[in-house]
């Protein structure tokens, strides 16, 4: 008697939690420590934090994470994949959606974008809603975005949202003192963008239980 009823109030809590918690991951895909992807994800995630104030945030900086390129060893969990990659990936797990912030370098996305999507075999961002934002410290930013809608999505099944984020001149990008070069509309697209993953990602979870790994967890 005594038993159930903690069952029942833990299923209750367990409930409780996937319903209204969520998890966004924000993923800065630099290759440099200090990044302005980086300054860009914290700004992004305080900015979150003010919308959403029970939000759960991991910040993933992968220019300061030293994630190896993906090897064959990940499949055994030695060395990093047992230690550094497991927890990333219980965390990547547990997120509900993802914020990309993706540099433009050699007009693509960074290796180490493509590298994650590679490690990611485990379904992490898989049916999950997520949101790009490009910077590029010129006019570039288009063509990250191009080659992410274009190649991440057919074995990670990421689900990237129609709307995304470009910051162009991204060293003077600072809200409430923003240089010259940013256009004054930014921030409200931002918070435009924001409102949005936070909706998808409050919306897609039940389509998890239909997802089947098993039999189709390569795409066509
Ligand atoms: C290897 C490399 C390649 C780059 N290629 C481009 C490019 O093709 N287009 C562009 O607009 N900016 C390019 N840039 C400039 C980046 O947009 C700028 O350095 C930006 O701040 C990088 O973001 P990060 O600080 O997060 O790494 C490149 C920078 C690096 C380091």
């Amino acid at each position: 008697m005594y038993d159930n009823n903690i069952h029942n109030i833990l299923k209750i809590i367990i409930n409780f939690w996937y319903t209204y918690i969520m998890k966004i991951s924000i993923i800065a895909a630099s290759h440099r420590q200090k990044s302005e992807s980086k300054r860009v994800s914290d700004i992004i995630q305080a900015r979150l934090k003010e919308l959403s104030q029970s939000l759960d945030c991991f910040s993933l900086d992968l220019g300061a994470s030293s994630l190896p390129l993906w090897t064959p060893e990940k499949k055994n969990g030695d060395g990093v994949w047992g230690d550094t990659w497991i927890e990333i990936s219980n965390n990547l797990n547990q997120s509900d959606g993802f914020i990309f912030i993706v540099p433009e370098y050699g007009g693509m996305a960074t290796p180490s974008a493509k590298n994650l999507f590679l490690l990611c075999g485990e379904g992490e961002l898989a049916h999950k809603p997520s949101l790009i934002v490009s910077v590029s410290s010129g006019n570039g930013g288009a063509y990250p975005i191009a080659d992410l809608r274009s190649f991440s999505y057919k074995n990670t099944h990421i689900m990237w949202i129609p709307e995304n984020v470009i910051i162009r001149n991204v060293e003077e990008y600072n809200p409430g003192n923003h240089g010259k070069a940013i256009p004054e509309w930014l921030d409200k697209r931002i918070d435009y963008t924001l409102e949005l993953i936070l909706a998808y990602s409050s919306n897609m979870k039940p389509l998890r239980k239909l997802i089947n790994r098993k039999d189709f967890g390569n795409g066509m």
